[in-house]
């Protein structure tokens, strides 16, 4: 892929707001969520407390089922409280917030829309002006090495290009915040590190906030300024490393011997919870 630093991307896009581009710290205060079904309610998270520091990538890795995906649509302000606060650049989120840029696990993109207008899709969501923004479209499909896909259809894509594809749909608007929900975990291994790889690089252009959920022990400690290991449900923040890799980080850094003490260190407290 292409690295092009995303300052020629990035701001001076019509609609810009002033904390645009620009990572915002995101505060967990005494977080918790109990779902309320037809039977037995759900404790899914359990007072958890962490600061995302601005521009940092921060990785929460958890067991299947713990509560990731519920943390991030509590940031997002998708899913309400039952306990604690939330705040994104100091302001505390009481509704859904905007300004951030989402990518599932799955890419949810429309079948019926080519590559362009799916990534366009965010202007027409936001009431921005698609003119103003399509060459900045067309800048982050290259970043992703789709250039020459802009008119294919989803259904032409593979896996990890409907995924490239989610990803500049996140990034159009250029959000302070990118929530990321295990975005690689349906690909292949060797997609998965290729993405890992590109992620790393749009990252380090331009420092935005990321909060990045998954379940893949390596992927969170190649990623990742800190890890947020999380107990089985209701989840709670078990530990928290730093991880100290010097970056950009290549994938000989899995073969370190520093890398092997992260994950070893990581599955000696899943060991310790009787998850591995
Ligand atoms: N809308 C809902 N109503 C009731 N319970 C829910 C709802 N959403 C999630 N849960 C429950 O909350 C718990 C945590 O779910 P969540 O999706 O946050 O887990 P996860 O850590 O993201 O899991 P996975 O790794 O499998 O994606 C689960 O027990 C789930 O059944
Ligand atoms: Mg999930």
């Amino acid at each position: 892929m292409k690295v092009f630093g995303l300052a020629s991307v990035r701001p001076t896009v019509p609609g810009a707001g002033r904390t645009e581009g620009v990572g915002v710290p995101v505060v967990l205060d005494n977080v918790s969520k109990r779902y309320e079904t037809l039977g037995e309610p759900v404790q899914a998270v359990d007072d958890v407390s962490l600061t995302c520091n601005p521009g940092e990538f921060l990785a929460v890795l958890g067991p299947s089922g713990c509560g990731k995906s519920t943390i991030l649509l509590l940031v997002a302000g998708l899913v309400p409280l039952t306990g604690g606060t939330i705040s994104i650049g100091g302001t505390v989120v009481s509704k859904p917030y905007t300004n951030l840029g989402m990518v599932f696990q799955e890419a949810v993109l429309l079948d019926w829309r080519r590559v362009m207008s799916n990534v366009l899709l965010q202007v027409e969501m936001r009431g921005l002006n698609r003119k103003a923004y399509r060459s900045r479209a067309q800048q982050l499909i290259d970043l992703v090495g789709l250039t020459g896909f802009e008119d294919s259809y989803p259904f032409e894509l593979s896996g990890g290009m409907r995924q490239r594809v989610s990803i500049c749909r996140a990034l159009l608007h250029d959000p302070p915040l990118l929530l990321m929900d295990e975005p690689f975990g349906a690909l292949d291994a060797l997609t998965r590190d290729k993405l890992n790889l590109d992620l790393q690089q749009i990252w380090l252009a331009s420092r935005k906030t990321v909060f990045f959920v998954t379940h893949s022990i390596a992927e969170a400690v190649f990623l990742a300024d800190r890890v947020v290991v999380l107990s089985p449900r209701p989840c709670t923040v078990e530990e928290i490393l730093d991880i100290d890799l010097p970056r950009p980080r290549d994938h000989s850094v899995r073969e370190t011997p520093e890398f092997g003490r992260y994950a070893s260190e990581i599955r000696h407290i899943f060991a310790s919870l009787g998850i591995l």
